[in-house]
């Protein structure tokens, strides 16, 4: 699958002067196999442009392209397209509404009208991709599970649909160092099996980790597109962008200015722990 967005310009209240639109000329592709991080400060429009890749949201102008179709026109079925793209909301319990935990993530499947066998597989192995057992918490109502189980319940319903693409909204927001370990294991193990992420996340350390290209978001504009490593390179970005930068490269240029180690440039945990063996 592919998506365009060409000149994609978005403003809650149409009648708001251009200069306070939420997104401003968006232009984007993303291609089937890719991993983007999408990262901006509050307010900067993420979920909103979020919200135009299933047509949740219709561009106030522009136009946004699934495999070069327009999805705007008449002919295009919305309906085929979101279930195709999964999304995982900002916040999951909004996304919850059966009795149990089975029903709610059969949903999908319920709705594609598959038959009994396939939905019981489909939420049986969407349950265990995101580290819950079907026959353990089945039964129990969503509602009473916590916000971490809710957000792997709300994983698992779509991954029951088998989307070709996934779009999480702050996945780990809230969540402690090991359920966001836990969320990180599991996109990794999506991305492997062939699925394309887009991740909205202000967790510039899960980013780093996760994704090869990021869309750095600015008050409705994109300020960077491109890889992450060419973007931590630059001061000037990370100036403009007053972005974090991610752990590991912090602790790795400490380490080379006390002489430990010898490259800077060290952009994973194994690159690093291969540094500090050679010494
Ligand atoms: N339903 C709405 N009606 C009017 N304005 C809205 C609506 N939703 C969002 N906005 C405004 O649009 C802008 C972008 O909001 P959006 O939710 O896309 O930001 P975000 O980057 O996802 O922020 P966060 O990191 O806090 O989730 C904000 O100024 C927000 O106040
Ligand atoms: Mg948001």
């Amino acid at each position: 699958m592919k998506i365009k967005f060409e000149n994609v310009c978005y403003s809650y209240n149409q009648k708001l002067p251009p200069k306070i639109r939420v997104l401003s000329n968006i232009n984007l592709e993303i291609v089937a196999g890719e991993f983007v991080g999408i990262v901006g400060p509050t307010g900067s429009g993420k979920t909103t442009l979020l919200q135009h890749f299933t047509g949740l949201l219709k561009p106030t102008s522009g136009t946004v392209y699934v495999n070069d179709k327009n999805i705007w026109r008449k002919d295009f079925q919305l309906q085929d397209l979101r279930r195709k793209i999964g999304v995982v909301f900002q916040f999951p319990e909004s996304q919850l509404f059966e009795e149990t935990v089975f029903d709610d993530v059969a949903f999908a499947p319920r709705c594609q009208k598959l038959p009994g066998k396939e939905i019981n597989h489909r939420v049986t192995s969407a349950l265990r991709l995101v580290g819950i057992d079907a026959e353990q918490m089945g039964n129990r109502s969503p509602y009473h599970l916590s916000e971490g189980e809710m957000r792997r319940i709300a994983l698992a319903g779509v991954l029951a649909m088998a989307p070709e693409m996934l779009i999480l909204d702050e996945p780990t927001a809230g969540l402690d160092p090991s359920g966001i370990k836990l969320i990180a294991g599991i996109l990794k193990r999506l991305h492997a099996e062939g699925i394309t992420i887009v991740l909205i996340s202000h967790n510039i350390d899960l980013i780093f980790e996760l994704t090869n290209r990021i869309i750095i978001l600015d008050e409705g504009a994109i300020e960077f597109d491109g890889e992450k490593t060419s973007f931590f390179h630059s001061s000037k970005m990370l100036l403009k962008t007053k972005l974090d930068l991610p752990r590991i490269i912090k602790l790795s240029q400490f380490l080379c200015d006390q002489n430990i180690i010898q490259n800077r440039e060290v952009y994973s945990k194994h690159e690093l722990e291969k540094q500090l063996k050679v010494l």
